[in-house]
C-alpha cells in the first residue's frame, strides 16, 4: 500500500545487524502478520519490524513471540488446493482421508487451504451441505466448498441460489462421467450452466462422457479384459473431446467463459506419466493417465500461462479399498493422493527445472486460485489484512516422498520414492506455526469455513462477450449462408 516498500524488500540503506536478527527480542514491534511500514508515519522513526533495532510506537508484543529465521529461504503465501475429495462417499466406499488427516497432510506439505466438493444427499444440496459441515468439524485448516449437481428440478435450481446467497458457495460441479451415480446428462448440464451464469457462479466439469465410458467398459469386459488396464483402455481421449465440442457450441455460456474455465490442471497429469503403469490398481483414476509426453505438454502450458492452476483431486483409497476391483476394474475406486505432495512436486518439476519463476510458483499454487474463487487478497497473498497463511520453503533442502512417511491415512502413495529439491520447512496457518522441524502441531476444529462470494473476476466483461456473440449470430453473413 502507498509508497511503502513491500515487506520483503528492505530499503537499500536499511541497517541489518546479524546479532539483532537472532536475539531474543523483548517488546519487539511486530504487528502480528500485518504489513507494517518501515518508517513510523507519526514519529518518523524506523521500526524494529525488520530487526533494525529502532522501536516504534505501532504495536508491541510480549516475550512469547516466536521468531523464525528464514535467511536464504522463501517466505510465501500458503498453497491453496482447488480440488479435493475428503471423506467422500464414492464407488461403494469412502475416501480414506477425512478433514483431519487430509488437512494435516496438506499442512505438512505447505497447503493451508483447500476447496472440497460437497456431494448432495439424494440430490439435495442443503442435505449435502449439512453433511459436509459436520464432516468439517474436525478441520485443522481453512476450507471452502464447491457443490456438485447430480439431478435437476425446480428445487435444485432454488437450492443453487440459496447456496450462493446464504452459504458462501460460488462454484458448481457437473460430473459428466460416473453413469448411474454422479453423472448428469446434457440437458441437465445446459440448465445447470445457465443457472450458474445467472448467479455469478463458476461451473466446473468432469469432462469425460459417461455414456461413452460405459460403452467402453462393456467392450473391455466382452473382450475378457478385467484387470486395471481395462480402466484406461475403456476411456480413450475421444470421450473427453465430445464434451469439449459440446461446450463450444453452447450459446448461453460464452466460449470465452468456457475457455477461462478450462484453465485448471490436475497434478497427476502434469507429473505422473513418466513412470505410471496403467495395469496397477493404485494408479486408477479418472480420466486415466495417458501416454508419456502428455505431462511435458501440460508443463509447457503451465509455464506459458495457458493453464493457470494446479489442483490435486486428492481422493485417496488404501490398498484394501483398491482391491474391491480385484476381478473387475469397474469396481476399483477411482482416485489418487496429492494434497501433501503438490507444493513440493510443482517446485521441483517447474521451478527447479527453470520452467517457471518463483513468482509464477506463488501465482500457480496460491494467488490465482484465490483470485478465481474471489477470496483474494484474504487468501493468496501476504498483505495487511490477509489471513496469516504462510510457508517457508528452503530451496536448498531435499524431499523424499514415501507411503511410510506421508501424513495421509492411505498405505500407498502414487509418488512413492520420488525425491526432489525444495522443502517446505515451516507452515503457518491462521497465524499459528503448525508444521516445523518435521512435526505437525494441529488442533481439530481450528479450521474455518471460508465463504466465497459470486461474480469473481472471470465474470468481468461477460455481458459484452455475450452481446458480441449474439450480434455475430444476427450478422448478415450468417443469414446469407443459411439461405444458401
Ligand atoms: O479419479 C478420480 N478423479 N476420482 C475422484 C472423482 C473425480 O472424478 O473427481
Ligand atoms: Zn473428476
Ligand atoms: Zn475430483
Amino acid at each position: 500500500p502507498g509508497d511503502h516498500p513491500l515487506p520483503w524488500q528492505l530499503p537499500p540503506d536499511h541497517p541489518v545487524d546479524p546479532a539483532q536478527q537472532t536475539r531474543k527480542l523483548k517488546d519487539l514491534v511486530v504487528p502480528a502478520f500485518q504489513f507494517h511500514p518501515f518508517t513510523d508515519p507519526t514519529t518518523g522513526e524506523r521500526c524494529s519490524y525488520c530487526f533494525c533495532g529502532v522501536r516504534c510506537s505501532k504495536s508491541v508484543v510480549g516475550d512469547d513471540v516466536k521468531i523464525l529465521d528464514a535467511t536464504g529461504k522463501y517466505v510465501m503465501p500458503g498453497g491453496i488446493d482447488p480440488h479435493t475429495h475428503l471423506e467422500m462417499e464414492f464407488m461403494g466406499t469412502v475416501t480414506i482421508d477425512d478433514f483431519f488427516t487430509g488437512q494435516a497432510a496438506a499442512l505438512a506439505g505447505g497447503t493451508t487451504m483447500h476447496i472440497d466438493f460437497v456431494i448432495p444427499v439424494n440430490g439435495s444440496l442443503s442435505a449435502g451441505f449439512e453433511s459436509y459441515k459436520n464432516k468439517a468439524k474436525k478441520a485443522v485448516m481453512d476450507y471452502g466448498f464447491h457443490m456438485a449437481i447430480t439431478k435437476w428440478d425446480d428445487e435444485v435450481a432454488k437450492e443453487m441460489e440459496l447456496m450462493v446467497k446464504e452459504n458462501g458457495i460460488n462454484s458448481f460441479k457437473f460430473f459428466m462421467a460416473y453413469k448411474g451415480s454422479l453423472m448428469v446428462n446434457d440437458e441437465l448440464l445446459m440448465q445447470g450452466l445457465e443457472k450458474c451464469k445467472s448467479l455469478g457462479a463458476l461451473a466446473m466439469v468432469h469432462a469425460e462422457n459417461g455414456d461413452g465410458v460405459a460403452e467402453g467398459q462393456k467392450r473391455m469386459i466382452d473382450l475378457g479384459i478385467t484387470g486395471p488396464e481395462g480402466h484406461a483402455l475403456s476411456r480413450p481421449p475421444v470421450v473427453i473431446l465430445k464434451t469439449c465440442l459440446f461446450y463450444r457450441a453452447m450459446p448461453v455460456v460464452t466460449c470465452d467463459f468456457i475457455f477461462k474455465l478450462s484453465k485448471f490442471l490436475l497434478l497427476q497429469y502434469t507429473l505422473l506419466h513418466t513412470y505410471v503403469d496403467i495395469a496397477v490398481r493404485r494408479y486408477v483414476m479418472s480420466p486415466p493417465i495417458r501416454k508419456a509426453g502428455h505431462n511435458k505438454a501440460l508443463q509447457s502450458a503451465l509455464s506459458t500461462g495457458i493453464l493457470q492452476l494446479v489442483g490435486t483431486d486428492h481422493c485417496t483409497f488404501n490398498s484394501t479399498q483398491k482391491a474391491f476391483g480385484l476381478d473387475d476394474f469397474r469396481k476399483i475406486p477411482n482416485g489418487v493422493n496429492g494434497i501433501e505432495e503438490r507444493m513440493h512436486l510443482i517446485w521441483d518439476t517447474m521451478v527447479m527445472s527453470g520452467q517457471i519463476s518463483v513468482t509464477d510458483y506463488v501465482w500457480i499454487t496460491s494467488t490465482e486460485c484465490a483470485r478465481i474463487f474471489n477470496i483474494y487478497p484474504r487468501k493468496g497473498a501476504i498483505l495487511e489484512g490477509s489471513d496469516a497463511d504462510i510457508i517457508i520453503l528452503n530451496p536448498n533442502a531435499s524431499f523424499k516422498i514415501t507411503a511410510a512417511s506421508h501424513h495421509s491415512r492411505s498405505d500407498t502413495n502414487v509418488y512413492d520414492r520420488r525425491t526432489g529439491k525444495g522443502k517446505v520447512e515451516v507452515t503457518i496457518s491462521g497465524g499459528q506455526v503448525v508444521w516445523e522441524d518435521g512435526m505437525l502441531n494441529v488442533m481439530p476444529g481450528s479450521g474455518k469455513y471460508i465463504r466465497m462470494a459470486p461474480y469473481g473476476y472471470l465474470f468481468d466483461g461477460i455481458e459484452k462477450a455475450d452481446a458480441a456473440y449474439l450480434a455475430s449470430l444476427r450478422a448478415p453473413v450468417h443469414r446469407t449462408k443459411a439461405a444458401a
